[in-house]
């Protein structure tokens, strides 16, 4: 059994969310400051993690830079280790063990007023087609209506069928288009809006959605924990 943490994204998860917006979005520049925007108050962001059963924590990232590591019988080894003694308190408190749990998949929502606005949402391609998009889907429309949205909005590139079918499949309609919106190509974006999402038709519809995706997972052996 395998499990996937949804929680609002921290700044220790910078690093992996940095890399999976590379991975998704290449040709976007300049990258969005994720750090910077965990400090925006109009914008809450969500990642999904994966852990192993057991707590044992399936490996971060095969693509994370390893640490270099300095032999204590190097020369560098044995300045770092003297100076880390020189600088440990009298009473050292425990250390903060930084969360290795791999990210696996993140979105991120922009509120204003009554409309939340979908910002970015991608997941790790080698964990694509396996139902993680819509969770973080519903995870983000779940996160918007707490925060009083009444519609999400959001852009989607011309050529990007995948991410259309996802949006469609909850409800998405397209309301409008952008010329011209990427600065790479000039690509034109889809305008999608799900209008009313506190309307009872919708949220029987984001339920089953659910209610499906948890099946979904469930039949890979992965239980979903949300912390949102
Ligand atoms: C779009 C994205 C987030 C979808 O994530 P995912 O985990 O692969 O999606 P899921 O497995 O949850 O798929 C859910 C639904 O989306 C649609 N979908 C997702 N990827 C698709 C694809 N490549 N082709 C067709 N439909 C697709 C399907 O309707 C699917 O439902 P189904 O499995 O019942 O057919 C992912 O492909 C991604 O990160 N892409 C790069 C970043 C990106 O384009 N983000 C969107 C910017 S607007």
């Amino acid at each position: 059994m395998s499990y996937y943490i949804v929680r609002q994204m921290q700044d220790r998860d910078i690093d992996q969310v940095t890399r999976i917006d590379r991975e998704a979005f290449p040709n976007d520049w300049p990258p969005t400051p994720y750090g910077r925007e965990l400090g925006n108050r109009l914008s809450y962001y969500i990642v999904v993690c994966e852990e192993s059963e057991a707590g044992e924590k399936a490996s971060p990232a095969a693509d994370s830079p390893r640490p270099v590591e300095l032999g204590p019988t190097s020369p560098l080894g044995r300045f770092t280790s003297g100076v880390r003694r020189l600088l440990r308190p009298e009473n050292p408190s425990p250390p903060q063990m930084p969360d290795s749990r791999p990210v696996v998949g993140f979105a991120g929502i922009w509120v204003m007023l009554d409309e939340a606005h979908l910002s970015v949402i991608a997941v790790k391609q080698s964990h694509r087609r396996q139902g993680l998009g819509e969770l973080l889907l519903i995870s983000a429309i779940r996160k918007a209506m707490e925060l009083n949205a009444k519609m999400v909005t959001l852009e989607v590139r011309v050529s990007n069928l995948g991410a259309q079918a996802l949006y469609e499949k909850f409800g998405f309609r397209r309301v409008g288009i952008r010329r011209a919106y990427y600065a790479d190509n000039r690509e034109d974006a889809i305008l999608m809006s799900a209008d009313d999402i506190t309307s009872a038709p919708f949220n029987a519809h984001l339920q089953r959605l659910a209610r499906e995706n948890a099946h979904k997972l469930a039949s890979r052996q992965a239980q979903v924990v949300t912390e949102l």
